[in-house]
């Protein structure tokens, strides 16, 4: 249940009686504790060394609230499309901390990204290196470019996968010579360096040590071969955090440590001086900092199962429900009661699919209590199916040290006429 605490049996977010906050802001409601961000922040500072830099992956929580608060610790951001830049922008991020992955980026997002100055571009195929080429020509501006690789090495233990094997995203190691030697021969390409990305949720800190490694290697290779200087080494995000009892938490400071000493052995082998050291997590920083709020509005039995539908599903928060199927799982109203009653816990939607967790332990649920989901901060409101069934959007709240706001005001149906006859 992380920071999140009891008080008398109600559950309390940033010192604030969460039953307060469903009182003024209602049901569904996402909450974020930015103390908690802070703690992960420096947590993570803390271990590594200080020529790796944080860029915070935006797409795990893009609300601008949690953005600018991340931005006021010294993080900067990547960004995956020119929505997610402009709302860098917005939020207090200047181009110059901002990087920019995306496998299909349009010749429109590449014109934004440069014409506001993008720290990098992470290159992801060649078609694409001609692109940025040309837009940087016309634009009259250089583009300091990294490559995105899919390394040949297989990743294992990686529940959500993103780099070897057979991938869209990135470049095929074995392919990189021309791209690289396209970006050295292009007058408006400046090479950087490489980028890696093996996968999220990566809770052996052992695991995406061992994949830093084979980056660390495949990137001072690439730079000796064709005898430009490393200026960044991009190591990608994936550091997890557990949602089932039986998960590891990430072992933050040894992963520090490792990566230190990683470092350390790659920089006697070869010349990294100069070189930037870059971690892009999302997860990891947001993902405690977030509870998802949802009211029983029925329950029913059938055929021996006992079923609780609450007022928030798969449209508000579609990964936490599909993807981590046990989540962990309170009733904020009911924090002193044993939890030996199980049911299921669905959403409002009329398709199976909507399913929170097959069976869930818990006090006694009657209707009108509220379910609080745990974890939610990274990957919830953003990655949710917000339109499907036209149900109002959730509500996104922000609390710290007893205090509260609302950062996101709850959807309304008229929302869904907007932009339409
Ligand atoms: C290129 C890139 N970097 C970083 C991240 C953040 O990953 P995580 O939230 O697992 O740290 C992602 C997530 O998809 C990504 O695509």
């Amino acid at each position: 249940m992380n920071s999140f605490e009891n008080k008398d049996g109600i559950l309390t977010a940033g010192n604030v009686n969460v039953l307060t906050l469903v009182k003024e802001y209602g049901t569904p409601l996402y909450v974020y504790d930015l103390e908690i961000i802070r703690k992960q922040y420096e947590a993570l500072k803390r271990s590594i060394p200080v020529e790796v830099k944080i860029f915070y992956a935006m797409k795990a929580n893009p609300n601008p609230s949690v953005c600018s608060f991340l931005r006021s610790l010294g993080v900067g951001a990547e960004i995956a499309s020119s929505g997610e830049l402009y709302l860098a922008l917005k939020t207090g991020f200047s181009g110059k901390d901002i990087i920019y992955n995306s496998p299909g980026k349009t010749d429109e997002d590449i014109q934004y990204a440069i014409s506001n100055g993008v720290h990098f571009i992470n290159v992801e195929a060649l078609d694409e290196l001609y692109r940025i080429d040309a837009i940087a020509k016309n634009e009259r501006r250089p583009v300091k470019v990294c490559v995105r690789v899919n390394p040949i090495r297989a990743v294992t233990k990686v529940k959500m996968q993103t780099g070897g094997g057979s991938q869209k995203l990135g470049i095929d190691e074995e392919k990189i010579e021309t791209v690289i030697e396209t970006a050295l021969k292009l007058n408006w390409i400046e090479l950087q360096g490489i980028h890696v990305y093996v996968g999220s949720q990566i809770l052996e800190q052992g695991v995406l040590l061992e994949n830093i490694d084979n980056t660390l290697q495949i990137a001072a290779r690439t730079a000796k071969q064709f005898g430009f200087p490393l200026k960044c080494i991009n190591f990608g995000g994936g550091l997890g955090v557990p949602y089932e009892e039986s998960e590891p938490e990430f072992e933050v400071e040894k992963f520090g440590k490792g990566l230190t000493a990683l470092i350390r052995k790659a920089s006697q082998e070869y010349e990294l001086s100069e070189t930037c050291f870059i971690l892009e997590p999302g997860r990891f920083l947001v993902s405690y900092a977030g509870i998802f709020l949802t009211k029983v509005i029925s329950m029913k039995e059938s055929r021996g199962k006992k079923y609780t539908v609450v007022d928030g599903g798969i449209n508000h928060a579609f990964l936490p429900i599909r993807m981590n199927r046990k989540y962990p799982t309170a009733i904020a109203n009911k924090m002193n009661l044993p939890s030996d009653k199980s049911t299921i816990i669905g959403g409002p939607l009329c398709t199976s699919m909507d399913v929170f967790t097959n069976e869930v332990e818990l006090p006694q649920v009657e209707l009108n209590d509220i379910i609080s989901i745990f974890n939610s901060g990274a990957y919830g409101f953003s990655a949710s199916l917000l339109y499907f069934l036209s149900a109002a959007m959730p509500a996104e709240v922000v609390v710290q040290n007893g205090k509260h706001f609302l950062a996101r005001r709850r959807g309304k149906k008229e929302d869904f006429m907007l932009n339409c006859k």
